[in-house]
């Protein structure tokens, strides 16, 4: 009944696969992205519902996809989103040919991967984000923009990139300035690190921004985030088949949240008491409105940014694969209770809550 295009033996597959088998649906067949990247054109059955899912952390589809070179350096967003776009489009014709449907619209993943396309979409459907500034292609066009803007903290972001990879928390009070991020330099450019630090030398920021500029960049206001027990704090909210399943707080004492810089899970618990019951709600709606900018993918998580005071919340980006949170079980007040994310994505569709898009 389903199919799941994605790495074979990666976390999210098998995870996936446990729940279709815990729900009775069989055994999903495995599509694997290098395969489809290399051009082979998957074969799936009639009828049968296609999950796309990431091709990361796999050397093998990073090098198809960005080209041979170190799997940790960073950069090369240009590249990656080309051929994974080409990939896209692969899945899409087979799953048509073969009378398939898709969980996910490929045109929907491709905005979700673009963040300067995906914050337009969402700011014109009047969901609250960061305000962004124009785009930028290096570092003295980032200050230009900041100066005009009147701007001194905002996050510059690779348009195609996840995982914090090359995103930089940059602020400056006109003399001096301090990028902190997870790249590190070396000798041969600069690449991810499982460390955030901070750079205050001016020639060292100006090098990253300007290598990451080529392959586009989103800048947007820094919105000064919540926190509890001094670590700031975002959430990550699952939304499936247009309701917020799944939510976790992810705190840390770094600007970026992202658990594999060391962001740890939060207390939601403690979050929704500061929000207060009525802010919580707003939260959750703000997050379904983000959702429902993608009406064709069964999930989005959406990263939900709490500003200082508990009162204003942004969507930081929406991700097309934001759905690997193992050991996370449903919101008591969700559809999803008890369920992990794959679960509730599986349950949707067979309860018809979801109607798989057309190719
Ligand atoms: N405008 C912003 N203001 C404050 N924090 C932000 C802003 N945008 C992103 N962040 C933080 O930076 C982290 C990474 O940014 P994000 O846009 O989610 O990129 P990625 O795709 O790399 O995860 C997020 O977890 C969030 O906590
Ligand atoms: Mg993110």
């Amino acid at each position: 009944m389903f199919a799941v295009v994605g790495t074979p033996g990666d976390r999210r597959v098998t995870m996936f696969a446990d729940a279709c088998r815990a729900e009775g649906a069989g055994e999903p067949r495995v599509v694997g992205w290098p395969d489809v990247l290399r051009g082979a054109d998957p074969a799936f059955g009639p009828g049968t519902l296609v999950r796309i899912d990431s091709p990361g952390e796999d050397p093998e589809a990073d090098a198809l996809l960005r080209g041979p070179g170190d799997p940790t350096r960073v950069g090369g967003g240009a590249a990656w989103y080309a051929a994974f776009r080409t990939g896209l489009e692969r899945v899409r014709d087979a799953a048509h040919r073969a009378g398939a449907r898709l969980l996910g619209d490929p045109d929907e993943i491709a905005v979700m991967f673009d963040k300067r396309l995906c914050h337009a979409r969402l700011q014109a459907a009047g969901v609250p984000v960061p305000p962004a500034l124009p785009e930028v292609t290096g570092y003295a066009e980032l200050r230009a923009r900041m100066a005009e803007a009147g701007e001194r903290r905002v996050f510059v972001k690779p348009a195609h990139g996840s995982s914090a990879s090359g995103v930089v928390a940059f602020q400056t009070n006109g003399t001096r300035v301090k990028a902190v991020t997870s790249a590190a330099r070396g000798p041969g450019g600069f690449h991810n690190s499982l460390r955030v630090r901070t750079y205050e030398d001016e020639a060292d920021v100006a090098a990253l921004v300007d290598a990451l500029g080529g392959d586009g960049l989103h800048v947007e206001r820094w919105l000064p985030k919540a926190s509890l027990d001094g670590r700031v704090l975002d959430l990550r909210v699952v939304v499936v088949a247009g309701e917020p399943t799944h939510a976790v707080v992810r705190t840390s004492r770094a600007p970026m949240t992202n658990l594999h810089l060391g962001g740890r899970r939060g207390d939601l618990d403690a979050v929704r008491r500061a929000l207060g019951e009525d802010g919580w709600r707003r939260a959750l709606d703000v997050c379904a409105r983000a959702a429902a900018c993608f009406p064709g993918s069964l999930m989005v998580g959406v990263d939900l940014l709490v500003g200082i005071g508990w009162r204003r919340v942004a969507v930081g980006e929406v991700n097309a694969f934001g759905d690997l949170l193992p050991g996370l079980t449903g919101l008591p007040e969700g559809p999803a209770v008890g369920a992990d994310t794959y679960t509730a994505q599986v349950r949707a569709v067979r309860s018809g809550k979801a109607t798989p898009c057309a190719t």
